[in-house]
């Protein structure tokens, strides 16, 4: 593998874009979360998403405070955190620019009343456990009170793009 000359860099207000970029280099997953909203549902797309802990079962993720729909999913009692599969990257998209992208689908309910996507990797229905503090996003704590599972290929995002990994 080549490496080209590693660049450290102090944190700084005017070099966020390097920053970004850095934080960028960790490969993740993509998951869509979803809430109940008086009009339908609420969404997501996210990549901060987490596991935490086994025993109690919780998982993370981090709204940004400057999203408009910060205080729906940081109030939120409970939510689905869903991870997408690798020909789910336009969804992805969709639910990026639009919180209401997902009106349009013919949506489920989980025990809980929360609107759920049919088709995806993995999916953690969770009740608010808990919400920290973290500069300009917060950590929402869930506890998972189901997890669904299937086969597939995941959606990956690394470097600002959506990669697929094929799992075979
Ligand atoms: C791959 C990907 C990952 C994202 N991850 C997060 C995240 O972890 N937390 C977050 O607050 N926004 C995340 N976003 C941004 C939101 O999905 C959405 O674009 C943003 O909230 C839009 O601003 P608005 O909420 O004011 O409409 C991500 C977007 C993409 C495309």
């Amino acid at each position: 593998m080549h490496m080209a000359e590693p660049r450290s860099f102090v944190p700084e207000p005017q070099n966020g874009r390097d920053l970004r970029d850095a934080f960028g280099l960790f490969a993740t997953g993509v998951t869509i979360v979803t809430t109940g909203d008086p009009s339908g549902c609420a969404a997501i797309t996210v990549n901060s998403f987490s596991s935490v802990s086994m025993d109690p079962p919780l998982v993370l993720w981090s709204p940004a405070r400057r999203s408009r729909r910060y205080a729906q999913f940081a109030e939120a009692r409970h939510y689905a955190i869903h991870v997408l599969a690798a020909d789910q990257h336009e969804l992805a998209f969709a639910v990026a620019r639009d919180a209401t992208a997902l009106q349009d689908l013919p949506l489920g309910r989980n025990g809980w009343g929360v609107p759920v996507l049919d088709q995806c990797l993995a999916r953690f229905d969770c009740h608010r456990y808990a919400v920290h503090d973290a500069g300009d996003h917060a950590i929402v704590v869930g506890e998972v009170l189901r997890a669904t599972m299937q086969q597939g290929d995941p959606l990956a995002f690394f470097g600002g793009r959506m990669a697929r990994i094929d799992n075979n």
